[in-house]
């Protein structure tokens, strides 16, 4: 059979198409919502106030090695701020500890694909002109790092243990006339609670621990186990984008629901 190359009609140079569909709204949204949670995260970090309010910690500050200069959140794993710590060090928990969820995010093999679209248009969308003629790919400096993604894992499968705990820290509360510490669900305890569980979604979806569990082979594992526990990731797998969207927005606002509730701002009702 005779194969004759055909080629299609196409524009090139930047953001050139013949698409006529809205295809840019869907990176502009990508870039507003990563944007304005990598703002409010980092504004919320380096803040090193308000991130405990009665048992409730919020995630960001999850958990929290040494309380900031003169606070004691009683969540802390050390103790007081080190009298060793240099001064140049900004004075926020926060900051020990975002880096593992926060890299963990960043090579997540769906936003890489999310923002390499809205942040450097590489490209854009499909049959979408580039801004530019080079191909990066991840084998080399700096993208190949994006590898160290199944590294980040482990450490991603350890905060689910630290916030769900955190979770359960919620369902106690102190009684503000008697000073004594009481069983009960406040809306505190629901937001905290549907936090772990959306980021247990999100990690429990990733690819490489699909890979991990499905035997680390290209082929999957005939074990028993190992097929069962690959379909149950394959199956959150399936929702990654949306495990990826719901846990990003919720742990920022569980960190806004306990700062409000901290500064007074907000009341924590109790449900009983
Ligand atoms: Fe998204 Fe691993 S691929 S968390």
């Amino acid at each position: 059979m005779t194969r004759m190359p055909v080629s299609l009609p196409q524009q090139t140079g930047a953001f050139k198409t013949m698409r006529r569909d809205a295809w840019y709204v869907q990176p502009v949204a990508v870039f507003l919502g990563l944007l304005f949670f990598v703002v409010y995260s980092t504004w919320a970090a380096f803040q090193g106030e308000y991130y405990f309010h009665d048992h409730y910690l919020s995630p960001f500050y999850a958990p929290t090695l040494w309380d900031a200069p003169g606070v004691d959140s009683g969540h802390s794993w050390f103790g007081p701020w080190p009298t060793w710590m240099p001064a140049w060090v900004p004075a926020s928990p926060a900051l020990f500890i975002l880096w593992a969820p926060g890299l963990f995010r960043f090579t997540c093999y769906y936003y890489r694909g999310a923002y390499y679209k809205s942040f450097w248009a590489d490209p854009v969308s499909c049959s979408v002109g580039e801004p530019r003629k080079s191909y990066w790919g991840e084998r080399w400096f700096p993208l190949i790092l994006q590898n160290l993604h199944r590294y980040f894992l482990y450490v991603a499968l350890l905060f689910i243990f630290i916030l769900s705990y955190d979770a359960f820290l919620g369902l106690w509360h102190t009684n503000e006339a008697t000073g004594e510490t009481e069983f009960g669900v406040g809306i505190g305890t629901i937001v905290l609670t549907v936090n772990a569980i959306l980021l247990a979604g999100y990690t429990l979806g990733c690819h490489s621990l699909r890979h991990l569990v499905g035997g680390k082979c290209d082929s999957v594992s005939n074990a028993p186990m190992g097929k069962k526990t690959y379909d149950c990731v394959s199956c959150l797998n399936s929702r990654h984008m949306l495990f990826a969207w719901m846990s990003l927005f919720w742990v920022g606002f569980a960190d806004f629901y306990v700062r409000m509730c901290a500064m007074g701002v907000w009341t924590d009702w109790r449900l009983f």
